[in-house]
């Protein structure tokens, strides 16, 4: 097991109205090179803090203690290397993560045709001529299975529906190629269909291209589905991190088994299944 990322006693503090709110509490875990790894735990529990953390975009308000390091393999070397602090905190840039929000229009700018958004990506990181970034933007849009890639290239994000905008976003924010793609809550807004139709997409999006998957999610089912290991959170500490037949089978903690039976109807098997839809 390779680290791409190792978070160490990571503790981040947001100050509102003159008080601290402490949201994440000493958090330590390794992020394994290539894993589908999932974060579930309740609303407020600290996983968008987390996920805006490791990809450096913490709103100035907050205060980041403990540290990431990241093992990337410098360009033509096979070494690995730590390549950013956190305790003097250097987040890496939008090349090595991909980030994807819950709402597709956070991320999309809705008087860009779609094709230009994913192309402004390739063009910014890639060191791609316009011709070539926009040849990619095409590419991307037949891998994200939109009906007519090429008319898509055009069309503006309220042309699309909830579902094919979130499939945008995705391809936007895997333009550049990014090591590691962070999707947070990013099939929340969607109804049940369209989610394990994303799931698949995801899932396959990140064999194809090896990244490595941080799934975040309150929905379980969804995580089991995807994830290979899942770390559960509550009130800004991790409580509990394993194999995700584990996590779902056999939980250690209380706290897990609560979550587990909450969510009405878990069952990883028909989980597993329902993921493996129209990617
Ligand atoms: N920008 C912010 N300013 C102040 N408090 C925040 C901010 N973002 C999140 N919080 C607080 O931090 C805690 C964790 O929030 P968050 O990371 O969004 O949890 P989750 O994604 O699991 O719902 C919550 O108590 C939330 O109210
Ligand atoms: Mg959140």
């Amino acid at each position: 097991m390779t680290a791409l990322a190792s978070i160490r006693d990571l503790t981040v503090t947001y100050r509102r109205d003159g008080s601290d709110v402490a949201a994440l509490k000493h958090v330590s875990l390794d992020i394994v090179a290539g894993e589908r790894l999932a974060i579930i735990g309740e609303s407020g529990s600290g996983k968008s803090t987390l996920a805006l953390a490791i990809a450096g975009l913490l709103p100035a308000s907050s205060r980041v203690e403990g540290r990431i390091d990241w093992f990337l393999p410098p360009l033509g070397a096979r070494d690995r290397q730590p390549s950013t602090l956190a305790g003097d905190y250097k987040p890496l840039g939008g090349r090595d993560i991909g980030f994807v929000f819950q709402d597709p229009s956070a991320s999309l700018d809705p008087v860009m045709a779609v094709g230009k958004q994913i192309a402004e990506v390739a063009y910014t990181h890639l060191g791609l001529t316009w011709p070539q970034a926009y040849a990619k933007a095409k590419n991307l849009l037949e891998r994200i299975r939109l009906p007519d890639p090429e008319s898509a290239l055009r069309a503006f994000p309220h042309q699309l529906s909830g579902g094919q905008k979130q499939r945008v976003a995705i391809a936007a924010a895997i333009a550049a190629g990014p090591k590691l793609l962070i999707a947070d809550e990013a099939t929340s807004a969607l109804d049940t269909i369209v989610q394990a139709e994303i799931v698949a997409l995801i899932r396959r999006l990140v064999a194809e291209d090896g990244m490595t998957l941080l799934f975040i999610s309150h929905d379980i089912a969804l995580a089991a589905a995807l994830a290979e290991r899942i770390a559960v959170f509550r009130h800004g500490k991790l409580v509990e991190l394993g194999e995700t037949a584990q996590i779902v089978g056999a939980p250690a903690q209380a706290y897990t088994r609560a979550l587990l039976d909450a969510d009405i109807g878990l069952d990883a098997a028909p989980l597993v299944g329902r993921a493996g839809l129209n990617a």
